[in-house]
């Protein structure tokens, strides 16, 4: 089976310099979903029909099993799958699906395919509102007579609610003929795709119909209005997902995932979090409200506090986090490892038990096991020109206020006062603590304001 994928259209409705397959639902190009979806059914040709912005979205989409056919200028959808002829097998069936709506399911395009057996097929869907749409013309009988675009049709016609999704399978050895007898003698002067289907009557092709699961399946984006309440249907749809795999959502309308959410048992999600890229959270994992976590592991029992933002990290069992916490790519934290508020982890490793609770930052470190850091510690990673990584030996006590000046090593078990700036290495089960000493004047008076 071929499948093209018509995406050559302007989008001018977009207002925007994006090409409008490439806007995004769910972080993920609209084009990108079909693709996707196609890639289910395997088919052995996969041809997407580029026009407006063609250089853009083939760079955007390319793949090793996609091809892509230019249609310059822009004659209709007919006309548009004549481009990609060349790219098709000659044999079977050839499934046309459009690059702007995003959220066909495989499932529904399975059915069509059954329907059509080795016929024509066409997605139909019966609207309450069908303006702007082609209409579903049937005989006496049932039977699909032709299509008739919107700008074409007469009042009666106009009143058929059943219509044209634009989706369609159709026999590929008939398509290079029949596309060849298509006029662009309409009202749109369009070589109109749909015109096929009357063609296949005349040559006594059966033509059968299928329908979606739900409306918003063949949905199309011409608008912002449109892409933002399509994106609303798709997080809806991952949510119920979570929600039947037994993840507790605190409100499944507030919730985005742009990527691969991926959840054990008792998972618990309040509202307001942004997933994105692959994020796996393990048994029993707790997010708070507003956290946004972007390829990140979280294993099982951790507890990721409110307004916590983690990007590239493993965060271990039973750890906790936030909050206000922030980690950074390359961040590892160990089993019941505490990161507290206004706490930034960038490229370390904070061992089992350690703890770095409140305000710090801790970039290029490997901290071990049972590591106390107080308020206010600064890594100092970076003299400018280049990074260095400071190592915090197992059980070592860090004083509030302390500046470690990379390279620099605290041995296991030290103490550093607070208020330590280490530019030199702790020795180990000691006391290290850099800062004048302590005196008092007995006696000291306050100056007072002179008077004039
Ligand atoms: C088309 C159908 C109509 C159907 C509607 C569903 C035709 C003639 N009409 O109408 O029956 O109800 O979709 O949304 O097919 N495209 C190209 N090259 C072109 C023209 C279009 O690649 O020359 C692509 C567009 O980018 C878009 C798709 O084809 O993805 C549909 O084009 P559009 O102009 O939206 O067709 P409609 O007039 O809406
Ligand atoms: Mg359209």
């Amino acid at each position: 089976m071929n499948i093209v994928i018509l995406a050559a259209g302007q989008g001018k409705r977009m207002h925007s310099n994006l090409p409008k397959v490439l806007h995004p639902i769910g972080g993920k190009a609209l084009a990108a979903h079909v693709l996707e979806t196609a890639r289910q059914l395997q088919p052995s040709r996969l041809c997407l029909v580029v026009g407006h912005g063609g250089d853009v979205v083939r760079t955007a989409l390319a793949a090793p099993d996609v091809s892509c056919a230019l249609q310059e200028p822009q004659l209709g959808t007919g006309h548009a799958v004549m481009q990609a002829l060349p790219a098709l097998d000659g044999t079977g069936q050839t499934l046309v699906l459009y690059g702007d709506v995003p959220l066909i399911q495989a499932a529904t395009l399975q059915r069509l395919l059954q329907a059509a057996g080795e016929g024509v097929g066409v997605l139909t869907v019966t609207l309450a509102e069908p303006t702007g749409y082609g209409r579903i013309l049937r005989d006496a009988a049932g039977r699909v007579v032709c299509i008739v675009e919107e700008k074409d049709a007469s009042p009666e016609e106009r009143a058929v609610q059943e219509t044209n999704t634009g989706i369609m399978v159709l026999p590929t050895a008939r398509l290079s003929g029949w596309l060849q007898r298509l006029s662009n003698d309409n009202a749109q002067g369009e070589y109109y795709l749909t015109d096929l289907v009357a063609l296949a009557v005349a040559d006594g092709v059966p033509v059968h119909t299928a329908q979606p699961a739900a409306e918003w399946e063949v949905a199309g984006v011409n608008s912002k209005v449109q892409l933002a309440a399509l994106e609303r249907c798709h997080q809806q749809f991952l949510a119920r997902q979570l929600l039947e795999q037994g993840v507790r959502l605190a409100d499944p309308a507030r919730i985005d995932i742009r990527g691969r959410l991926d959840c054990g048992r008792d998972v618990a999600i309040d509202v307001g979090c942004v997933f994105e890229g692959d994020v796996r959270l393990e048994e029993a994992v707790d997010i708070g409200p507003y956290c946004v976590l972007k390829n990140v592991t979280i294993k099982a029992g951790a507890r990721i506090a409110a307004f916590s933002h983690l990007e590239g990290a493993v965060v271990g069992p039973d750890a906790i986090v936030g909050p206000y916490a922030r980690l950074r790519p390359g961040t590892e934290l160990g089993a019941e490892a505490h990161v507290g508020n206004f706490v930034e982890l960038k490229n370390s490793i904070l061992g089992q038990g350690s703890k770095a609770n409140h305000l710090a930052y801790v970039g290029d470190a490997t901290v071990g096991q049972r590591v106390n850091i107080g308020a206010g510690t600064i890594t100092c990673n970076y003299d400018g020109a280049n990074k260095y990584r400071t190592i915090i030996e197992d059980d070592a006590f860090i004083g509030s206020d302390s500046q470690l000046v990379a390279p620099v090593t605290v041995g296991r078990g030290a103490t550093l006062g607070a208020g330590t700036t280490l530019t030199k290495d702790a020795p180990a089960d000691s006391l290290t603590v850099s800062r004048a000493k302590q005196l008092s004047l007995a006696g000291w008076k306050r100056p007072e304001k002179i008077k004039k």
